[in-house]
């Protein structure tokens, strides 16, 4: 049975949302591949119509996007992605390749580089053409572009062969991905055997009173701080809608699982707030 965090909120009034009174747990974790692939926040859409809406989202925010993480997480995205690249533990030998799908605006990858003593390459992947277009940008103030590259294609269906890459990582994106479960089996597809595959996604709480407070930031200080910086409250509500929608730490476990993964594991952090799931190809 579903628990309720008895903390009413209201979402917001959209061309698609009728604002009625609920709670921000009620609507419940999907619990299986196709209800991933039609879960658009709290909203049901149909078969395919999933990516456009995520699309419009990153498209909206992409200029504002590295402000918004820093403000929504008061910070802590950077603990979060320190934790994830320390874990992935980039080779200082040249030619440790690795692919950051969902990249973005490069954030992973920029990390992964330097963690290498910027002899690490890193392809950063991404469906959004604006999210890498802000990328390439940092990229090239940074001096990266010899280290880094930016590929525009979906995670559900890597344009790379079998077996290429010594590491593959997702950060905060596998959600916003509609088939997940495909996306896993081109993880472990274009994996070198003895590859790691590293994720970072928000996840359950499991801590009392840290869910509570949780839930109050999120529904009813996130999208309001998303109008203010970006202009759009309600790409914002999806955001913190999908993540209550996202399988919880065992259930992502499983996904990975199926997708072949070994010695799959996930380390909490911040009370759950945010899960590191790590697997191998053996
Ligand atoms: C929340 S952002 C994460 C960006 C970056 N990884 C970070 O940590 O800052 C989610 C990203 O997932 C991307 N995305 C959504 N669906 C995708 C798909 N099917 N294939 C590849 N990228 C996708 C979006 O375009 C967006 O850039």
């Amino acid at each position: 049975m579903e628990l309720s965090t008895g903390l009413d909120y209201i979402p917001l009034d959209t061309q698609n949302r009728k604002a009625v009174m609920s709670t921000a747990t009620d609507k419940g974790r999907t619990t299986s591949a196709e209800q991933m692939s039609t879960a658009y926040g709290f909203e049901q859409v149909g078969e395919g119509e999933k990516q456009n809406k995520v699309n419009d989202v990153f498209h909206s925010v992409a200029k504002r996007y590295d402000v918004m993480n820093d403000i929504m997480s008061v910070g802590a995205h950077r603990l979060w992605k320190d934790a994830m690249i320390n874990k992935a533990a980039p080779s200082k030998r040249p030619g440790w390749r690795s692919l950051d799908v969902a990249g973005g605006t490069g954030d992973i990858a920029f990390r992964l580089v330097e963690a290498s003593g910027r002899t690490a390459h890193v392809t950063v992947l991404d469906i959004n053409g604006s999210m890498l277009q802000v990328g390439r940008q940092r990229a090239a103030a940074d001096g990266l572009e010899d280290h880094v590259d930016f590929v525009e294609a979906n995670a559900e269906s890597l344009p790379f062969a079998n077996n290429s890459f010594d590491a593959y990582t997702v950060a905060f994106g596998i959600r916003n991905v509609p088939r997940m479960d495909h996306a896993l089996e081109e993880a472990y597809r274009v994996l070198k055997p003895g590859g790691q595959l590293l994720c970072l996604e928000f996840s359950e709480v499991d801590v009392p009173l840290l869910d509570k407070f949780y839930d109050l930031w999120s529904f009813n200080a996130i999208p309001p701080i998303g109008r203010a910086v970006t202009g759009d409250a309600e790409s914002y509500q999806y955001l913190v809608e999908s993540i209550r929608k996202f399988p919880n730490q065992e259930g992502f476990a499983k996904y990975m699982r199926n997708a072949g993964f070994e010695r799959v594991n996930y380390r909490n952090m911040s009370g759950g707030i945010v899960a590191l799931h790590t697997g191998w190809k053996l």
